[in-house]
C-alpha cells in the first residue's frame, strides 16, 4: 500500500499501470480493431482526466464520454485525443464543435442541431450515427439508416462512424447475433454514403467473448478498469482491477454483551466484543444495503459490518479477544485485492458499475504508477477547497 494519507478520511487508490495494462491487453486482443476508452461518469469513478491520460498514452484511439460537459472537462484539462460524446448533445452542439468533440446523432433533431452548429461556426461537424438494434434506448431504427445518412450528407455533416449498443452480450449470444444482423445492413447503408465511417458495437462483454462484434472499434468501459460485467467472463482474463478503496479506523471500543450498535439498534452484541468505527458511509458511496451484511479488511483479515451503515461511518466487529485487533488510524480496505468490488456489489444487490460510479467526489483519488504516488485529486482538505481539477502533476502514464 502506498500513499496512505495522514488523516482519517477515505481514499481510492488508483493504479494507473493497471489502466495502461488493461488497455494494452484489450488492444492486443481485438487488433486490428481499435479501442475507444470509455471514461464517462468520471472514468467510472476513477477520475476521468487521469484515466484518459493513461489510456491515451497506452494507445487508445479515442475516448468516450456520456455528455458534452464531460468532454469539455477533458479538453480543459488538456486532453487532445479524439473524443466521442456517446449520449445526447442536443442544445450543446456548438460547444461540442468548438471543443472538437464528435457527437452522436440518434435522431433527426440531433442531425439538424449538429448541422446548424456547423453552419453557425463555419466548421465541419463530425458525427457518429447510432442505430437501435434491440437495446431500445437510443438510435435510428435500422431501416432508417439510409435516410439518416442522406440527411447528414444534405446537412454537410461528416459521418465518421456508425454504431449500435448490445443489450445482452454477456449472456444471450442468439440475441447478440440478431442485433449484429440488424446492424450490418444499416452500417453498410451509412457507408455507402460515408465509406470511411467506422463501425462499432462491442463494449467489454461482447469484445471478450464474441470476436465477431469487434468490427472496426470496440468501446472499452468496465474492462479498462480491470473488471468484468459477469463472472463467467473472468476465465483467461488478464485484466487487473485498478482501484482499491480505503478508509481508516477512527475509534475502537469494547462493548458488553447486550450493547446495541448504531441507528435503529439493529445489532446487539451477544458477548463482549470490540467495535471499530470506520470512516466511510453511504455519503461516500458505501451502500447502506450492506448494513449488517458487508465485510471489510484490516491487515489482511475480514471483519463483518455490524449495525447500520451511516452517512459517514460503518461499524465493524473486530473480535472478542482481550485486546482489540484494530486500532485508531489503521487503514481499512473496503474493496480491493482479496475482497473484490464484485463481492461488495453483490452483497448490496447491485453491480460493480454502480459501486464505482457512486464513489463520492469527496473521496480523494490517489494515483499510483508502480510504487510512486503521482497525483492526488482532492476536492476538500483541511485548508479548504484544494483542487477542482486533478492537479497538473498527474503525469502521462
Ligand atoms: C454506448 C456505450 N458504449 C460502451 C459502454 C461501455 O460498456 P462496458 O462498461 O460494459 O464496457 C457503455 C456503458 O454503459 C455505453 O453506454
Amino acid at each position: 500500500m502506498t500513499g496512505v494519507p495522514p488523516d482519517l478520511r477515505p481514499w481510492a487508490e488508483v493504479d494507473l499501470d493497471a489502466i495502461a495494462h488493461n488497455l494494452g491487453a484489450v488492444a492486443a486482443l481485438v487488433r486490428p480493431a481499435q479501442v475507444l476508452a470509455v471514461v464517462k461518469a468520471d472514468g467510472y469513478g476513477h477520475g476521468a482526466v487521469a484515466v484518459a491520460r493513461a489510456a491515451e498514452a497506452a494507445g487508445a484511439a479515442m475516448l468516450g464520454t456520456a455528455t458534452v460537459a464531460e468532454g469539455l472537462f477533458l479538453r480543459r484539462a488538456g486532453i487532445r485525443a479524439p473524443i466521442l460524446v456517446l449520449g445526447p448533445a442536443h442544445g450543446e452542439e456548438e460547444a461540442a464543435l468548438a471543443a472538437e468533440l464528435m457527437v452522436t446523432a440518434f435522431d433527426e433533431a440531433g442531425l439538424r442541431g449538429a448541422g446548424a452548429a456547423a453552419r453557425r461556426r463555419g466548421a465541419p461537424a463530425r458525427v457518429h450515427l447510432k442505430v437501435d438494434t434491440g437495446m431500445t434506448r437510443l438510435g435510428f431504427p435500422p431501416e432508417g439508416a439510409t435516410k439518416a445518412a442522406d440527411l447528414a450528407a444534405g446537412l454537410g455533416l461528416f459521418v465518421d462512424g456508425v454504431f449500435t449498443h448490445l443489450a445482452a452480450a454477456e449472456d444471450d449470444p442468439a440475441f447478440t447475433h440478431q442485433q449484429l444482423d440488424r446492424f450490418a445492413p444499416a452500417a453498410e447503408a451509412v457507408r455507402a454514403r460515408f465509406p470511411r465511417a467506422v463501425r462499432h458495437a462491442a463494449a467489454t462483454a461482447a469484445l471478450m467473448q464474441h470476436p465477431e462484434t469487434r468490427l472496426d472499434l470496440v468501446r472499452l468501459g468496465l474492462g479498462l478498469y480491470g473488471l468484468l460485467p459477469a463472472p463467467h467472463l473472468a476465465a483467461g482474463s488478464a485484466l487487473r482491477p485498478a482501484m482499491t478503496l480505503w478508509a481508516k479506523v477512527a475509534q475502537v471500543r469494547q462493548v458488553a454483551a447486550g450493547t446495541t450498535v448504531g441507528y435503529g439498534r439493529t445489532f446487539r452484541a451477544a458477548s463482549p466484543i470490540w467495535i471499530a468505527t470506520v470512516t466511510i458511509g453511504y455519503g461516500d458511496g458505501y451502500p447502506r444495503a450492506l448494513s449488517n451484511r458487508g465485510q471489510m479488511v484490516i491487515e489482511g483479515r475480514r471483519y463483518p459490518v455490524v449495525g447500520r451503515v451511516n452517512m459517514e461511518y460503518v461499524t465493524l466487529d473486530v473480535g472478542s479477544g482481550d485486546r482489540s485487533e484494530a486500532a485508531p488510524g489503521d487503514p481499512v480496505m473496503v474493496f480491493g485485492p482479496g475482497l473484490p468490488v464484485d463481492e461488495v456489489a453483490e452483497g448490496a444487490s447491485t453491480i460493480s458499475y454502480e459501486i464505482l460510479t457512486g464513489i463520492a467526489p469527496r473521496v480523494r483519488r490517489v494515483y499510483r504508477v508502480g510504487d510512486r504516488v503521482v497525483g492526488v485529486r482532492d476536492l476538500v482538505t483541511a485548508e479548504g477547497v484544494a483542487a477542482l481539477h486533478p492537479p497538473a502533476g498527474v503525469p502521462r502514464a
